[in-house]
């Protein structure tokens, strides 16, 4: 039997040829497998090279561990193949070199030993080789091993692969899943919206007919209070123009009069009805602005995309919002010159609406909410300030994440800024947060004026809400 440790003159220029030529007719090798030979003996390194370039491999040799070394770190060859004795380091000290760096801890390591004893041989097997070969060698034993690890290290790379495609496909079905679990939550939330909108409409609608009358009747009273008043002072007037001779029984009859309305006290029932009747057109009109806001707020006429004055939009969420608002915080507007935005008005009054609840609830006892407003040549600008509790850094990136809520069930159900977030996102829009722990949190919208939303008029679907 030929041994390689008796060949010392092989050619090595000769030409690659395919593995299965030389080899068994079964194997099928891969044409970028590498392998790395490390030899002091330049003749044996020369023949096993010879042998495995016949075959079909890539190869590169050293006759130094410490390039070898270097060698495994660059080319990530799929194998090495190392002596056993070596002067400056041996094929023990390599493997274990090779196998505690995690850049190459993964490369087949075979190692080729003239020693044949069995407890050097357990234990390079238990420590780091994957396999060795008794020298001398044989070059059928050494290609049927090399073209054994191929196999194994061609299967390895392809689980790897498919584990790969695997946890891409994983991590597109958790994005799908985000995605939709997204979609449901603006849909539930603008099925709410949906039907607090339709309720708030309707109410405003049931309201306003009633209301109106009402008004209107008060405004009469009102009118109908000054001929009244009137007719007494004329009375009056007449009584004191009747002369004190007068028959006594006519006298008597007045007097029983101013008695009367002395004792009734009618001048101040008239002054009181006055002011009762002012005061109740005061609240009627309060009422008719209420009903009016509930309307531009789910009002259908609203639901176009529109040039829209975001001021009066502000304006009108913080009248539905003002029963969360009032005892917690004083409402500072700084409002500066702002165009008018092309815009959904009736979505952006939604976000509005988050964001100032939120700050409303962010403060315990009483603090200060304040909206400015400003603006450059492209957009608009809109900060809601509070000096609430502020946002735990670690709850900053969570925060536009449907579900999440740091508030008690039945008080948060974690779905406001997320529908805020894709709102403004619609409008080709920004929302940024900024927050201190117990100092207050900013959040800042900025708008397009001129939005995209023009040139995608069609394209854009937003569910109404009413
Ligand atoms: N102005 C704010 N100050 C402090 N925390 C806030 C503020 N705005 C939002 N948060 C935090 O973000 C969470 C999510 O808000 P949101 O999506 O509107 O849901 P919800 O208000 O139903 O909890 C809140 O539970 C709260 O922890
Ligand atoms: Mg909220």
């Amino acid at each position: 039997m030929e041994n390689i440790d008796h060949q010392s003159s092989e050619n090595s220029n000769l030409p690659h040829q395919p593995a299965g030529e030389l080899s068994n007719n079964h194997f099928t090798q891969l044409p970028q497998s590498l392998i790395l030979v490390v030899d002091d003996s330049q003749i044996q390194l020369t023949s096993i090279t010879n042998h495995l370039k016949k075959a079909g491999y890539t190869v590169i040799e050293t006759t130094n561990p410490y390039t070898a070394l270097n060698l495994a770190r660059e080319q990530k060859p799929d194998l090495i193949l190392s002596d056993y004795f070596m002067p400056e380091m041996d094929g023990m000290a390599l493997g274990e070199a090779i196998k505690s760096n995690p850049e190459t801890s993964h490369i087949y390591f075979i190692l080729l030993t003239a020693n044949d004893r069995q407890s050097d041989r357990y234990h390079a097997l238990n420590s780091f080789a994957d396999d060795y070969l008794q020298k001398p060698i044989s070059p059928q034993e050494l290609l049927a091993r090399v073209n054994s690890v191929m196999r194994i290290t061609k299967l390895q790379k392809e689980l790897k692969d498919r584990n790969h495609q695997l946890e891409m496909a994983i991590k597109d079905l958790e994005r799908a899943n985000m995605e939709l679990k997204n979609t449901q939550a603006q849909l539930l939330q603008q099925e709410k919206m949906a039907s607090i909108g339709l309720l708030a409409a309707g109410v405003a609608h049931e309201i306003n007919n009633p209301i109106c009358y009402v008004d209107m009747n008060l405004g009469t009273m009102l009118e109908y209070l000054e001929p009244i008043e009137n007719a007494f002072r004329k009375v009056d007037q007449i009584i004191s123009a009747i002369p004190k001779d007068t028959e006594p029984s006519i006298i008597e009859k007045i007097q029983e009069y101013k008695d009367y309305y002395q004792q009734e006290d009618i001048s101040y029932i008239l002054e009181d009805m006055k002011n009762m009747i002012k005061e109740s057109r005061e609240g009627s009109e309060r009422v008719k602005e209420i009903v009016q806001t509930l309307r531009d707020f789910s009002h259908v006429d609203h639901s176009k995309r529109q040039y829209t004055n975001i001021h009066h939009g502000i304006d009108s969420t913080l009248k539905i919002a003002w029963n969360e608002i009032k005892y917690k915080a004083n409402v500072v507007k700084e409002y500066h010159d702002i165009p008018e935005v092309f815009c959904y008005p009736q979505q952006l009054n939604q976000v509005f609406l988050n964001v100032i609840v939120n700050a409303a609830h962010a403060i315990k006892d009483k603090g200060e909410i304040r909206i400015k407003t400003w603006a450059d040549d492209r957009y608009v600008y809109i900060a809601v300030s509070d000096t609430g509790c502020g946002i735990p850094k670690e709850n900053l990136s969570k925060i536009f994440e449907p579900f999440f809520t740091t508030k008690p069930v039945g008080k948060g159900t974690g779905l406001g800024l997320a529908m805020s977030y894709n709102i403004i996102k619609k409008h080709k829009g920004e929302i940024a947060v900024e927050s201190e722990v117990g100092k207050g949190t900013t959040f800042t919208i900025k708008l397009p004026i001129e939005s995209d939303l023009r040139n995608e008029q069609q394209n854009v679907e937003i569910v109404q809400y009413s």
